[in-house]
């Protein structure tokens, strides 16, 4: 019990910081762009349909204040265990300096479904813009290269699975890898652009998108819940408000990625926690306003399933615009993509340079690109085959959950370090600590449990696998073990 229960001290910690071999470019607006190029994606270019049309209606704008809000309490107990550990393994870490290894390790595994299944979801998501973007030019690729094999069946109407794969998520997946072998500065450059594109199409789809908006379309801005002309029954309200705020969640995950980036970073402990503040509240303040105005633009019962954003503008008759949406999103979720696979293979860096996972593979780095490459690739690898073959409408509940808990983990470890070590230089401290703390384990806690039963099964198999390989792997590799 006391080896699993073993923390890894602080002073191990600052020489890891002092022994880093990463590339210290990052600064703080860099971070801040690297959070935002994290969290603006899929969530706000897709999930707003649904999670408006079957579920808040025009009171989607307050599902996004209410996660917006419970994201901000896991925010600010980030930024302070970022001040304090700015190392590159980011909620495992914290774990690991503070609960204890085993502990660490399950949060560490979790992560992998925030990164992993979320840079997968993305990958597929992208290739479904990407499409869109090719049928504007008149191109239409065959169902068999565009989809997984039980995706394409259902829309060749045979019993699946047919022989076909995802081809544009495989070479989309294959570019960002590239992209993040090559350097961090390639990686942040690249990000940078595309992040500055994002932001001038979310500004444009709220300045151009108020011109049309028509109040009566706000009226009732929290509908009632409905039974529709097939007999399906809509769930709106309060009710309906809360369960879009679960679904909005997704828009959110990326903040923390920018704690994955401390090894990069010239002054992580004041820039981190304040990039991961700041790529919040901007997200959260655009986000705001787009499902204002996209409700307000055309009834919300008429807003699209698959492409909100691109159709609200079609409704008023802008139909240019939708030109401009199709790319922006196709290069947003690029970024998406870059960052989460990023904060990836540093988890697993910070992972493996405590033994727990390893070395040779996924703390080895480059010479000359001074990058993980051989775990970048790996994660790459991955990623592609999981998109390009498997039907991935359910992985983002997967991505949202592991995050939930790792949200819910740093929340606590970030209280239990304060009375643990009071003593700390703490550069950043979360304000009014038991309470944000409690509320933000409250809130994230309350997120998982309304995820679907089916989910919970996936997450309870996934934690078991992961329990088996800490006792047939990390627990004797530890560095902590070899030392004792
Ligand atoms: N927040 C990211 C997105 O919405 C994961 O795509």
């Amino acid at each position: 019990m006391n080896s699993i229960m073993r923390k890894k001290p602080i002073s191990a910690f600052e020489a890891d910081m002092k022994k880093n071999e990463l590339n210290r470019v990052l600064k703080k607006w860099g971070l801040t762009s690297l959070g935002i190029g994290a969290i603006i994606g899929g969530g706000i270019f897709t999930l707003t349909g649904i999670a408006a049309h079957d579920y808040a209606g025009p009171a989607l704008a307050i599902s996004f204040i209410i996660a917006g809000i419970g994201c901000t309490f896991a925010s600010l107990c980030y930024a302070e265990f970022a001040s304090v550990l700015p190392v590159e393994g980011s909620a495992y870490s914290y774990a690991y300096g503070t609960v204890g290894e085993f502990f660490a390790w399950f949060i560490g595994w979790n992560l992998i479904l925030e990164y992993m299944m979320g840079a997968t979801t993305v990958a597929v998501a992208w290739s479904g813009y990407f499409e869109k973007l090719l049928h504007l030019f008149g191109v239409h690729l065959p169902i068999t290269l565009t989809n997984d094999p039980w995706t394409a069946a259902t829309k060749l109407g045979v019993e699946g699975p047919v022989m076909a794969f995802n081809l544009p998520a495989i070479c989309i997946t294959i570019l960002v890898t590239a992209i993040l072998v090559k350097g961090i500065k390639e990686a942040a450059s690249t990000n940078n652009i595309i992040v500055v594109i994002k932001i001038a199409v979310v500004l444009f789809v709220i300045i151009a998108g108020a011109c049309y908006v028509d109040t009566a379309n706000w009226d009732p801005f929290i509908p009632q819940s409905y039974t529709d002309s097939l007999g399906v029954f809509h769930d709106m309200g309060w009710s309906g408000v809360v369960t879009a705020a679960t679904i909005v969640f997704f828009a959110y995950i990326g903040f923390d990625a920018v704690s994955t980036q401390a090894g990069e970073a010239v002054n992580p402990k004041k820039d981190v926690p304040f990039a991961i503040v700041a790529s919040l509240v901007i997200c959260t303040i655009l986000y705001i306003l787009v499902s204002l105005v996209l409700t307000g633009m055309v009834p919300f019962d008429q807003l699209d399933l698959k492409a909100p954003v691109a159709s609200a503008f079609e409704g008023v008759g802008v139909t240019w615009a939708v030109f401009l949406i199709v790319i922006a999103a196709t290069a947003g979720l690029t970024s998406v993509m870059l960052v989460m696979m990023l904060g990836q293979t540093r988890i697993f860096l910070g992972m493996a340079k405590d033994g727990l996972l390893p070395r040779g593979l996924f703390a080895s780095i480059h010479p000359t690109f001074k990058t993980p490459y051989k775990s970048t690739i790996l994660v790459g690898a991955i990623i592609a085959v999981v998109a390009a073959t498997t039907p991935i409408n359910k992985v983002s509940e997967m991505c949202s959950m592991g995050t939930l808990l790792a949200f819910a983990m740093v929340c606590a470890a970030v209280w239990l370090l304060r009375i643990k070590e009071p003593q700390l230089e703490r550069p950043y401290k979360t304000p009014a600590l038991p309470l944000v703390a409690t509320l933000g384990i409250l809130f994230n806690v309350f997120l998982m449990t309304q995820v679907r039963h089916e989910t919970w099964i996936a997450f309870l198999i996934w934690g078991a696998i992961g329990i088996a390989v800490y006792f047939l792997y990390s627990h004797s590799n530890s560095n902590l073990h070899v030392r004792k």
